[in-house]
């Protein structure tokens, strides 16, 4: 199906078109991002979405049982990239819940069944990431990639290191010292990705590992963070499961946390193309929420007013923003550390989103996230402080007015509670376990699959040797980059 899809840049401006088979993480012409898309008049689609119920109870080892099973591929006419359906790389995600919570409701003083939380924590891994990464990783596998890397606020290494050993990929994450959750380095670890602890936070983390794809082919990096588009592609299918759980009615709102803003992008794709294909007749507002502590799209899009505008948006307007963080040495910090992200990569796509989805931006503060994760634990299943900002957004939006109590609320919960349980036992206890267990005695560990993450300065040097490459590779860098990321040190 290959021949009836291609990469495009999202700026409309340029629009250069590029081969599916081609691994890019920017449109190389104009350094702007890139979409998937479809020639959709020569694949065969479904007529109406309820098409897809038909798969609900196939099961089994072979391909197509495989494929009807994942939550993610049982809508694969809704991402048809790939050349045949055994390129696929499936484990089973996305089979993921949408929660009727009237309870939670209740206390958030809305209407019984009128919101609706959907488990994405429920993934294999424990976070909606592996919706992305079944694409990403269907697409390397494609290209023959063998080695995969990303860098990672925690939930996207998981998915990424759960991945790669399954499909025999090596793996290798990119995280801030200190930065990440224990459940989510624990993953890491477990599933035995090469593990780099980078002195920086996650924007540091995502420079380099972008710069060591791009800029150092000789590691054979495939990149696998969000500004991989297949990623995008397989992250859809969350607002399919969605619809499918409401008998494919849209609900009035859907809520998500915002973090490099790969999620929220992914829904305005999603829906862009539902209604451009006529399967949906209702979009619905999307409203997406940050962190205080890491709050830059709040600040572009509601304070300074920064809107898609057709692809012209004014890229002033983020630089400015960015060169006031640089100079005052700013750096984001929120107990809700998947979202601890200053410097989103995707925010073009993300106005798109919201401008296709007639969308609202909000941020709250980490009491309001820890109080609203601790509800979605009483009167629902739980999730980690990031997906909880979600629903703290929920209840500033009904406090506003913009949200009414008998709309229907869909607040995506994109990891599991026991991603985090140092943020649950530090709001019941007051006592901070990571601080506790920083000091705590060490053994040495002997076991015959220990894998131990690698503290690495922040230089490409460091980070070169660490993967295993000679940074002899890097003398010839110093004439310029292809990332557009100027080397800075060596
Ligand atoms: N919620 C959780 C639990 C996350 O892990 C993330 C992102 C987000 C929300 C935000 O999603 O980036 O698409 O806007 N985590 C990434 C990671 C950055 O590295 O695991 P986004």
């Amino acid at each position: 199906m290959t021949d009836r899809a291609h990469q495009q840049c999202i700026n409309p401006a340029c629009a250069a078109t590029y081969a599916i088979q081609d691994v890019l993480v920017a449109c190389p012409k104009c350094g702007s991002l890139l979409d998937i898309k479809y020639d959709w008049d020569r694949l065969p689609l479904p007529k109406s979405l309820g098409f897809f119920e038909h798969r609900w109870s196939t099961k089994g080892s072979g391909v197509q049982g495989m494929l009807d099973f994942s939550g993610v591929w049982r809508f694969r006419e809704l991402m048809p990239f790939f050349r045949t359906e055994a390129d696929i790389v499936t484990i089973g995600e996305g089979r993921t819940n949408l929660q009727r919570a009237d309870l939670l409701a209740t206390q958030m003083g809305m209407k019984p069944g009128r919101l609706m939380l959907q488990y994405e924590g429920l993934n294999p891994s424990g976070s909606f990431k592996d919706n992305g990464m079944t694409a990403a990783f269907t697409h390397a596998k494609m290209v023959g990639a063998k080695k995969v890397a990303c860098a990672s606020t925690g939930n996207t290494s998981a998915s990424l290191a759960m991945f790669a050993s399954l499909a025999e990929m090596d793996g290798v994450v990119f995280i801030g010292t200190g930065k990440i959750s224990f459940g989510k380095l624990s993953q890491a670890l477990d599933y035995g990705a090469l593990t780099l602890q980078i002195e920086g936070d996650f924007d540091a983390c995502l420079r380099r590992v972008r710069q060591i794809a791009v800029d150092v082919p000789q590691l054979g990096i495939y990149l696998m963070n969000s500004v991989n588009p297949f990623r995008l592609e397989g992250q859809k299918s969350i607002m399919y499961r969605v619809l499918e759980a409401m008998d494919w009615q849209p609900p009035d709102w859907v809520i998500v946390p915002g973090g490099n803003l790969g999620n929220c992008s992914a829904f305005g794709k999603a829906y862009a193309e539902l209604r451009e294909l006529g399967l949906v007749k209702k979009t619905p507002r999307l409203a997406v929420i940050n962190a205080s502590g890491a709050n830059t799209l709040n600040e572009l899009y509601s304070r300074r007013n920064l809107r898609w505008n057709d692809g012209k948006y004014d890229k002033t307007v983020p630089q400015k923003l960015f060169a006031a963080m640089d100079e005052a040495n700013y750096y984001p910090h929120t107990i809700a550390s998947a979202i601890e992200i200053s410097r989103p990569v995707n925010l073009p796509k993300a106005l798109r989103a919201l401008s296709t989805m007639n969308g609202v931006v909000r941020e709250v503060s980490d009491d309001e996230i820890q109080e609203h994760r601790a509800m979605v634990a009483r009167w629902g299943f739980g999730c980690e402080p990031a997906s909880a900002a979600g629903v703290a957004g929920l209840r500033k939006l009904l406090d506003e007015k913009v949200i009414s109590p008998d709309e229907s609320v869909v607040c995506i919960l994109t990891g599991h509670e026991l991603k985090d349980p140092n943020a649950t036992v530090q709001y019941h206890t007051g006592i901070d376990m990571k601080a506790v267990q920083d000091v705590a005695p060490r053994t040495e560990p002997r076991g015959k699959y220990v894998n131990r993450p690698v503290q690495v300065e922040d230089s490409l040097d460091a980070i070169v040797r660490a993967m295993g490459g000679d940074p002899a590779v890097l003398t010839e860098l110093k004439h310029g980059t292809r990332s557009g990321i100027p080397v800075r040190e060596f």
